[in-house]
């Protein structure tokens, strides 16, 4: 389930039931005043039942958090100004997170390094692997992730193809229309010759690949798709996903 909604945040948050929801994970503009952080990290945790993962500037800080990330971005603005240029940006994490254990330990130390690659769809857009990242370390298949402020639907995007349901908010119509039309887009392939493997750009584990990535009028495939997923756990191979997934 995807749903995107048209609308002012602070508006349909609050028709939101308490704990409606599994995850926060959002980016919010980066010039909000205290009080509309007060009040939007209010909701957040409100409608959430595993806490909230909200990017925010150093300069213009988050609430206080429980765990804090950094994001660096080395193909960052150029700087023209006599101002230091921001290569990072924080990650503000409050609990009480879900915490998926047995990946590489490498996925969950505090520094990413992630880049966006190719077109963007959004001035801000984050990278997918990024997404990718926190929401495979801080939620399960099936959950459902709430980001308020989805721009272009990267929160979304990543949501879908790792098997969790997305709640998007968007007051800019042509966001949301750029957000449902790469979700829309983010459809699995059988690569040439029917090979039983979802097809390329990102790499994924077995255990990553969503249960209904396999579209319905492919159910004859299906078969081959499970023994090349048992394949994958025994980790002898790994599968490829949608070109949207490049770079994950
Ligand atoms: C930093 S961008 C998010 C970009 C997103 N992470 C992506 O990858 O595309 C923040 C988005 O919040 C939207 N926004 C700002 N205030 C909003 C509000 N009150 N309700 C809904 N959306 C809002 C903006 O239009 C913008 O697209």
């Amino acid at each position: 389930m995807h749903r995107l909604i048209h609308g002012d945040c602070v508006e349909v948050l609050k028709t939101l039931p308490p704990s409606s929801v599994d995850l926060v994970c959002t980016d919010p503009p980066y010039d909000l005043a205290e009080e509309q952080k007060r009040f939007l990290h209010a909701e957040f945790m409100r409608v959430s039942r595993h806490g909230a993962i909200v990017f925010s500037p150093p300069e213009n800080p988050w609430l206080p958090a429980d765990q804090y990330g950094f994001w660096v971005k080395p193909i960052s603005t150029k700087n023209t100004s006599k101002r230091y240029s921001r290569f990072v940006e924080m990650i503000f994490l409050y609990g009480p997170l879900k915490w998926r254990t047995g990946r590489h330990w490498s996925q969950y130390t505090n520094v990413f390094l992630d880049l966006v690659d190719g077109e963007t769809a959004h001035p801000f857009e984050k990278p997918m692997s990024l997404i990718k990242r926190l929401l495979l370390n801080h939620s399960d298949r099936g959950d459902v992730v709430l980001d308020p402020l989805v721009g272009s639907g990267t929160t979304a995007l990543v949501a879908k193809l790792l098997g969790r349901h997305c709640i998007g908010i968007e007051r800019e119509i042509a966001y949301v229309d750029i957000a449902h039309s790469r979700i829309d887009a983010a459809q699995p392939k059988i690569l040439k010759g029917g090979k039983s493997c979802i097809e390329a750009a990102g790499r994924f584990l077995a255990h990553e690949i969503p249960a209904g990535i396999v579209p319905t009028g492919w159910v004859g495939l299906t078969p081959k798709i499970r023994v090349f997923e048992r394949r994958l756990e025994q980790r002898s191979a790994r599968v490829c996903l949608q070109p949207a997934f490049a770079g994950l």
